[in-house]
């Protein structure tokens, strides 16, 4: 079946994005098929087995909390939610000592434009971000967790309360879990729909009721976090990796990816691709390969990719073409895997069009703390605004530039970064398009597709 059957397949079954069995070795979405979300499923693919082997109640010794962040340490697990930090490092600054409530959060916020893994982990594996969620608030000693999801998806909040109620009502949250010493609750709270709710200290923030707005740091969540308590803060998917990690070792995970890059990671592959949706893959395989799964280029050639969702630095098809999906890789290409939200630009598409739906989005979601970014975002959209209308003057790509370097580095979070990034990887990779429009007045992209030269 070649892909545009098998697209028409999988539209005509209604099926969701992750259905396509086109995923290599995949632990997070391995044998789901939309309907197997519940807890007996999930208990018959081994479910809740790492939590019962770490509580000792599979007839073997208990691990040790310093076992279990060893375990995820070795396996080289980094945070999927966007900057990549090691997660077993992290757990590890967790005050284990401190005798007041801790609290552990999930981070299902997801409103990096591009991504759509976390939502499909909560409706069709909900269970394994519970499990994950157990097994860390054990390492680091914590009894109370939030697991905070992004505000315009309510099919998947409701899904993901119904899979915390089988948990309690099944002994795996709640007090004593299954009789030993370990207690968990965990809640979904219901966040309000701001990109900027995804920062760490904004969601904190929105969690305890107030303005999404981040906090200055540090302190740090590990020591200020929710009410001021010591709290850990990971994405969905670095949860949902966890169980997989503590049944077959932290070896494993890392043998299936790359030295400092372990495990799969789910990319969310969108734009001009036949099969858009998410793919699980082995990190380190080349990006060439998940192109061939998502169908290949749609609507012209390969022109370009923005590799880690929308705030990564695009790059261009021959780069793109040469390297492998982890995050070494994409940052020493100059740019990051992000959240693993990879879109797809052919031919047709014009550059500096692009920036500019993309600049408008982060002048929206500036929450207006800082002067650089909540002034920086607006100059940025303003100008790309007025290239792309043919109003440019040629000052203006210094011009550019020099408000996008004034930005980083000076805000109180990473969306001033977040808006600046994509600027300069455009003016990097695409300068002449943007000279072009400003010199003409007109897209050089636009009138190639117009007089048939594009080559789709
Ligand atoms: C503007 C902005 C938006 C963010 N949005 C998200 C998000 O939607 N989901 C997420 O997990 N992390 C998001 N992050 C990253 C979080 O601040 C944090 O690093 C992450 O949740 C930590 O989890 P991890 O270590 O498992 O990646 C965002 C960061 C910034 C600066
Ligand atoms: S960088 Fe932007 S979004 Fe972040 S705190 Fe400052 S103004 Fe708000």
């Amino acid at each position: 079946m070649n892909v545009q059957q098998l697209l028409a397949q999988f539209q005509s079954q209604g099926l969701e994005s992750c259905f396509h069995g086109r995923h290599i070795q995949p632990q997070i979405y391995a044998d789901l098929n939309g309907r197997n979300w519940g807890l007996q499923d999930y208990l018959a693919r081994g479910g809740y087995q790492a939590l019962r082997t770490i509580l000792g109640l599979n007839g073997e010794a208990a691990w040790t909390q310093d076992q279990v962040i060893a375990c995820v340490k070795e396996s080289g697990l980094r945070g999927r939610g966007g900057a990549g930090f090691p997660t077993g490092l992290k757990w590890s600054f967790m005050p284990r000592q401190f005798n007041g409530q801790k609290y552990l959060v999930c981070n299902s916020d997801e409103g990096e434009p591009g991504t759509c893994k976390d939502r499909d982990i909560l409706e069709y594996n909900p269970h394994i971000v519970i499990e994950g969620m157990a097994i860390a608030a054990y390492a680091m000693g914590i009894t109370v967790g939030y697991n905070y999801i992004h505000g315009e998806i309510f099919q998947t909040y409701e899904r993901f309360e119904v899979a915390l109620q089988e948990a309690r009502a099944a002994g795996y949250l709640g007090q004593r879990i299954h009789g030993s010493d370990f207690s968990f609750e965990l809640y979904a709270a219901h966040g309000f729909g701001a990109y900027i709710c995804g920062e760490e200290t904004a969601l904190l923030e929105s969690l305890e009721g107030k303005k999404g707005q981040p906090r200055f740091k540090p302190p740090f969540p590990a020591s200020f976090g929710v009410y001021g308590k010591p709290t850990t803060i990971n994405n969905t998917e670095t949860f949902a990796a966890v169980p997989w990690i503590i049944r077959n070792g932290g070896a494993a995970y890392l043998a299936c990816g790359k030295p400092n890059n372990g495990g799969t990671k789910i990319f969310s592959v969108s734009g001009d691709v036949v099969l858009p949706g998410n793919y699980e893959i082995p990190m380190g395989t080349p990006f060439s390969k998940l192109l061939e799964l998502a169908g290949g280029v749609q609507g012209g050639k390969l022109k370009a990719v923005i590799p880690g969702g929308s705030s990564a630095p695009v790059l261009p098809a021959s780069i793109m073409m040469d390297i492998t999906m982890d995050y070494d890789a994409i940052a020493k290409a100059g740019s990051m895997l992000g959240s693993g939200a990879v879109i797809v630009l052919n031919d047709t598409r014009c550059m500096v069009k692009s920036l500019q739906r993309l600049s408008a989005f982060y002048m929206h979601e500036s929450c207006g703390q800082c002067t650089p970014c909540r002034e920086g975002t607006g100059w940025l959209s303003r100008m790309v605004d007025r290239i792309e209308q043919g109003h440019g003057k040629p000052s203006d790509m210094d011009l550019l530039d020099s408000v996008a370097e004034n930005i980083m580095g000076r805000t109180i979070c990473a969306l001033g970064d977040a808006a600046a990034m994509p600027v300069r990887g455009m003016l990097k990779h695409f300068r002449a398009e943007f000279e072009h429009h400003i010199k003409h007045k007109t897209c050089m992209v636009t009138a190639a597709v117009t007089a048939g030269e594009h080559h789709g």
